[in-house]
């Protein structure tokens, strides 16, 4: 049982999960520090969140998880905000555009690899030296394809970041061990957030081939966010897992793809065409 407001920073929490995830910290009467890599990103979501939620909660600080002094700015100001930050998430993520290694352009792989791993250190670093220091305090790691060594063509770039996610976040669970810090894996299985589901003039042969896959396996933030944040919340032992897409559930759902057909990327389409975005993106 959680008692009091648990205040938590998350990396990359201006759109799809990471909103999502503060979404469902808020509702459950808990402190968010939005970031992202433009304050007007970070407005519009605080904004957002305001209106829905009807929250004082909700604070943004502009963070480049590629940048450590922007990582540590960010930890300074949630700090000073809130006076005790309990839990820090990075989940901040790109992909590599859908290609072989040898045909992606070199920014576009040393970009991947900065925000998903350098990014995850980054954050890992800097939330657990602050933690260490106020005496308590979960990070929690963003995994994904790749994490458990799943070799994907079109995917290297990413797919070694997840890889890399999942070895640092092990090494940290093993530093942490007596330590008053905990460290948790997170997995959110597939997502139908524009990294998964691009905009349309983005969507490419590879998302219309893997689109049946997709239509199995993958579910909206608003499915997967809560019951991420419900054990997060009730996290207790250092390593904690919380994985939403185990073995279980996608046989569950490979059986039940035979007799009943989900619709959620035509779904996930539809809203992207019909919600014009505000978004302003500083990728490569
Ligand atoms: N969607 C899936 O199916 C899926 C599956 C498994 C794992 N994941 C993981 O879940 C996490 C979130 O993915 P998502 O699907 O929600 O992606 P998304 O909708 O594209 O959102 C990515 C978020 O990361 C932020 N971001 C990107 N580069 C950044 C940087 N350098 N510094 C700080 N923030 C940065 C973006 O904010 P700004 O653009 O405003 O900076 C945005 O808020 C990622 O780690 C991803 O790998 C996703």
């Amino acid at each position: 049982m959680v008692t009091g407001s648990i205040n938590t920073v998350i990396t990359g929490s201006t759109r799809g999960i990471g909103l999502g995830l503060a979404r469902e910290y808020l509702r459950r009467g808990h402190s968010v520090m939005i970031s992202g890599r433009n304050q007007q990103t970070c407005d519009q979501a605080v904004t957002l969140l305001q209106a829905e939620l009807a929250t004082n909660r909700v604070f943004a600080q502009v963070c480049d998880v590629t940048d450590i002094g922007s990582v540590e700015a960010l930890w300074d100001s949630a700090s000073a905000t809130f006076g005790r930050i309990d839990h820090w998430i990075n989940n901040a993520g790109r992909n590599n555009p859908k290609a072989q290694l040898d045909k992606i352009d070199w920014p576009e792989i040393e970009s991947t690899i900065d925000t998903n791993l350098l990014g995850v250190i980054r954050g890992s670093v800097v939330a657990y030296r602050g933690m260490l220091r106020q005496g308590s305090g979960w990070i929690f790691n963003m995994e994904g394809f790749g994490a458990e060594g799943m070799i994907g063509l079109e995917q290297v770039p990413y797919g070694v970041t997840k890889y890399g996610v999942r070895y640092v976040t092990k090494a940290l669970v093993k530093t942490a061990a007596g330590s008053p810090v905990c460290i948790g894996y997170l997995s959110p299985g597939m997502v139908t957030t524009e990294m998964a589901v691009p905009q349309a003039d983005r969507r490419d042969e590879f998302f219309f081939k893997n689109r049946k896959v997709l239509n199995i396996l993958a579910d909206h933030v608003e499915t997967v966010t809560p019951w991420l944040v419900e054990r997060m919340l009730v996290a207790r032992k250092n390593g904690t897992a919380i994985r939403w897409m185990g073995f279980a559930r996608a046989a569950g759902r490979f059986m039940l793809s035979l007799v009943y057909k989900r619709h959620v990327i035509e779904e996930a389409m539809s809203r992207q065409d019909n919600q014009p975005t505000l978004e302003t993106s500083n990728d490569v």
